[in-house]
């Protein structure tokens, strides 16, 4: 049995240790935003946060988030109220969506620990969340709209 927080609820789960918490999130807890890409922390489709930071969900052991508090894109809001998915609208950044919620999950990270980023900030942090439709100058637009939105403050 392991025990940890998953988007503020306490959970536990039956799973082998070495499972990845892709896996526990998706197939054990029926959390289905968080996507499957490449399963080799190359592509960012399964990245999610885990004590706030932005880490790759399929290749960490679900034995790692033990005690620790978990957040999907199903924890941003209820109501796709986040002002990164604000801006993820405005912007109309989806094309495919598939690697959407990594995006934003990494986006999210990225303004709680650099509210008002550059260009250059935002290249280096969302270089790992790769989008095979190419939204990325819309990506960055977003981004910025939702730090003028939180003002700051993630
Ligand atoms: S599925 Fe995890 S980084 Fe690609
Ligand atoms: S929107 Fe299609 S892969 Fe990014």
């Amino acid at each position: 049995m392991i025990e940890f927080s998953l988007n503020g609820k306490a959970q536990k789960v039956e799973a082998e240790s070495d499972m990845p918490l892709l896996w526990v999130l998706r197939d054990v807890l029926g959390m289905t935003g968080t996507k499957y890409g490449c399963g080799m922390a190359m592509c960012g489709a399964c990245t999610v946060h885990l004590d706030g930071e932005a880490i790759r969900s399929c290749t960490t052991p679900v034995s790692a988030a033990a005690g620790k508090s978990v957040s999907t894109i199903e924890g941003l809001s209820e109501d796709s109220s986040h002002p990164v998915q604000q801006a993820w609208r405005e912007h109309n950044v989806p094309q495919c969506g598939y690697c959407q919620s990594g995006q934003i999950m990494s986006a999210v990270a990225l303004l709680n620990s650099n509210p008002q980023p550059d260009d250059a900030a935002i290249d280096e942090f969302m270089q790992g969340n790769l989008c095979r439709c190419g939204t990325y100058p819309r990506i960055k637009a977003a981004i910025k709209t939702a730090a003028g939105k939180m003002g700051g403050k993630a």
